[in-house]
């Protein structure tokens, strides 16, 4: 039996407030723990299959023009090699990261330096790379392919732009008033776990292991790529090491294997190498951002402008949505937003975690710090005076709102105690040493999403949904739901998760995966309840269910009476997303040392303070809060993809080359979070957690790299060279 919610209004009672089992928002390690630190939980690419043929992707050598021989001869006789698979479908894989959107590229045609072309196939790995370095592969080559933004026409994107007021004037007549330009370099998902995937075809039915976030979906477009119905397909993806958007959708790994296994009616295996993973998969676009200020002597904004310039390949319909929270952050009636993409010839650009905000809040709240200098007021106070009553735009109230409380909590716990100040106010040593400020912002998404739970007669329960857990600790949190409001202890709730033939969940991406699925299992256990509750002769929001049993004295199992009962929850969001602008909202304050002879900044201490709804589980939510924080170090200092101007191929693509931070630049991180319940946000009032986190640290770190040092710097990340 379906229960259906379509959220249309704010949900004020919650059921889960109601409870008093306190596994809600418990501090709970993720349940599959154990199994990931033990090396006995199996990836995508280790489960045992017999008779397994390995599949080596060959890739293309030319940025632009067309695959026109591929002479499968000569590799076929080399040892152990079964066959090259070449099909056109390979080629045309859909768009990655992208919604539903047929791909553009012509059969055949290759569009970057590094484009899979063929797979070919062996009984071992070893003979299959070997045979893939010596495929000859023919091509027609076009030259002059754009490989940078400055040399093509940008095409506006009009749904980003906003004409209000005059922005113009406002700056004109501005008491104080900023025209900066920031850049930010192109940056890699970089996951763990490489994309990989074994196929298997039993002559009518594919079944399909790989590492990939959003199954719902990742199902729908597997079946048209091999051309099968849906219900002939299988994906499964219990366990995910790292996805950061790079696995929203599907990769040339799945759809080769899963064509060579189809052809060879043999199981198959690709795994990518670290190289094609950074070079194939997709790249988070470099942006360039202008941003205007403008305010009056007291520091209130009169004029906002926020103009980004990104890049994607032709065809591709995904433009990073730069200015996602800068319609809404701050006030100032005079606006100006516009958001252009440039079409090049470097790989795909998609979806890396936190797409938009992760590299917009860092030039607007650099720009702000500028801001706040300018006038002589302390940069907290800066942003205190400028958060809008509603969205400054659209007018909408917002569904809740944190930024103040985490300003000044956040300001409180880090020992923040100055406005403006000279720069190289302290030293030690060889080292300059200040502290920076910034405001997080991340626009709250939810989706619609499906998941099945039974109560069994032996007491415990089962959660089921092809939602997939890509480490962010989904299992834990599905098993405190349900435990929460059968009054279960969490060990007693099985989460099985990452497999098509369960309802379909949310997947992962976007941080709505909490939200969205956990809001599935609520409406599946608020249906489950109302049954108990008619079965006991009490009132549903009357029924406490404390340790497994009705306040009357019946256990779970005396009112299964040896029956298991399953309800699958249909979350959909209605038309409250209309009515108001959901956002998580945080601050970051940090503390560097810039040393004066190298340049070399290192990060002393950084604090994050989060509003972001009901926190489900404080491990988890401060888990994902530590890693965004890393990532905005990366972001700050570190990471950038450098591609070659003569053919536009990505040069550092392992993680030797490619600078995330490892343990020795990551300091102790704390991090504070501001509850709140968000009852429009969700039925479960929670808010999206995972990538807020990223959404403006990179500036507290540059602000403060420039109260240490003086260094104003415009371009992220601010490696040494451009410190000094
Ligand atoms: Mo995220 S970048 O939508 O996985």
């Amino acid at each position: 039996m379906s229960v259906h919610l379509k959220q249309d209004k704010p949900d004020t009672s919650n059921r889960l407030d109601d409870m008093k089992q306190g596994v809600i928002g418990a501090p709970l390690p993720r349940v599959e723990g154990m199994a990931k630190v033990t090396g006995t939980a199996p990836y995508a690419a280790e489960y045992l299959v017999e008779n397994c043929a390995e599949g080596v992707l060959v890739t293309s050598t030319i940025t632009r023009g067309e695959v026109t021989r591929i002479d499968k001869d000569s590799v076929l006789s080399m040892p152990g090699v079964i066959a090259v698979i070449d099909d056109e479908r390979l080629i045309t894989r859909p768009a990655q990261g992208t919604a539903n959107e047929a791909p553009q590229q012509k059969p055949k045609s290759v569009s970057y330096w590094g484009q899979p072309i063929a797979l070919v196939v062996a009984e071992t790995f070893e003979d299959a790379r070997d045979a893939a370095k010596h495929l000859k592969v023919e091509y027609r080559e076009d030259e002059g392919a754009p490989l940078s933004p400055d040399a093509v026409e940008l095409e506006e994107q009009e749904g980003e732009t906003v004409h209000q007021g005059d922005l113009a004037h406002a700056m004109a007549e501005a008491a104080h008033s900023v025209d900066v330009t920031f850049t930010t370099e192109g940056h890699s998902s970089a996951a763990m776990e490489p994309h990989a995937a074994i196929a298997q075809w039993d002559g009518e039915r594919l079944t399909v292991h790989a590492s990939l976030q959003m199954l719902n979906y990742n199902i729908t477009e597997l079946a048209d790529a091999v051309g099968l119905d849906e219900s002939k397909v299988r994906l499964i993806s219990r366990f995910v090491g790292g996805g950061f958007g790079s696995k929203l959708g599907i990769s040339e790994d799945v759809v080769s294997a899963s064509l060579a296994a189809m052809q060879l009616c043999r199981p198959v295996r690709v795994v990518l190498s670290r190289q094609q993973v950074l070079q194939c998969i997709m790249r988070r676009s470099e942006t360039t951002q202008r941003i205007r200020l403008a305010a009056d002597e007291n520091g209130r904004l009169t004029g906002f402008g926020h103009e980004a310039l990104v890049s994607n390949l032709p065809g591709e319909s995904f433009a990073e949505p730069v200015l996602q929270s800068s319609h809404f952050l701050y006030a100032g009636q005079n606006r100006e937003l516009m958001l252009k993409l440039a079409r090049i010839h470097r790989m795909t650009a998609g979806s890396v975690r936190a797409p938009g905000e992760a590299v917009g809040m860092p030039a607007l709240e650099g720009a702000m710090d500028v801001l706040a200098h300018e006038i002589g007021i302390d940069p907290v106070e800066l942003r205190l005076r400028n958060i809008p009553e509603d969205n400054p735009e659209e007018g909408l109230p917002f569904s809740s709102h944190k930024l103040a409380e985490c300003l000044r909590q956040g300001a409180e716990a880090f020992g923040w105690d100055h406005g403006p100040r000279k720069p190289r106010h302290t030293r030690e040593g060889e080292w300059w040493v200040g502290t920076g400020m910034a405001s997080a912002a991340r626009v709250h998404n939810v989706g619609e999403a499906r998941a099945r739970v039974t109560l069994k007669a032996d007491g415990t329960a089962l959660v089921e949904t092809d939602m997939t857990d890509i480490g962010t600790g989904t299992y834990t949190i599905l098993a405190q739901i349900a435990g929460e409001m059968f009054g279960l202890d969490p060990g007693k709730v099985l989460v099985d998760l990452g497999d098509t033939r369960h309802p379909r969940g949310s997947g992962s991406g976007g941080s709505w995966g909490a939200a969205s699925v956990g809001s599935a299992v609520y409406v599946a256990c608020t249906a489950l309840r109302e049954e108990l509750a008619r079965r006991a002769g009490i009132a549903e929001d009357k029924l406490d269910l404390s340790n497994g049993r009705t306040q009357t004295g019946q256990t779970l199992s005396q009112l299964l009476d040896g029956q298991d009962m399953a309800r699958e929850g249909h979350y959909e969001p209605g038309d409250i997303a209309s009515d108001f602008t959901a956002s998580g909202f945080g601050a970051f304050f940090a503390q560097v040392r810039v040393n004066r002879f190298t340049g070399e900044t290192r990060v002393d201490r950084m604090l994050g303070a989060f509003g972001f709804g009901r926190v489900l589980n404080h491990k988890t939510a401060r888990s994902q809060c530590i890693g965004g924080i890393t990532w905005s170090i990366g972001a700050a200092l570190t990471e950038a993809l450098e591609f070659d101007p003569r053919d536009g191929h990505l040069v550092n693509c392992d993680l030797a080359e490619y600078h995330v931070p490892v343990n020795r630049d990551v300091p102790d991180l704390e991090v504070l979070m501001v509850e709140e319940r968000d009852p429009a946000a969700s039925p479960i009032q929670a808010k999206g957690i995972g990538e807020l986190g990223m959404c403006g640290g990179a500036a507290a770190i540059g602000n403060a790299i420039f109260d240490a040092s003086g260094a104003r710097i415009f371009d992220y990340p601010m490696t040494p060279d451009r410190v000094l």
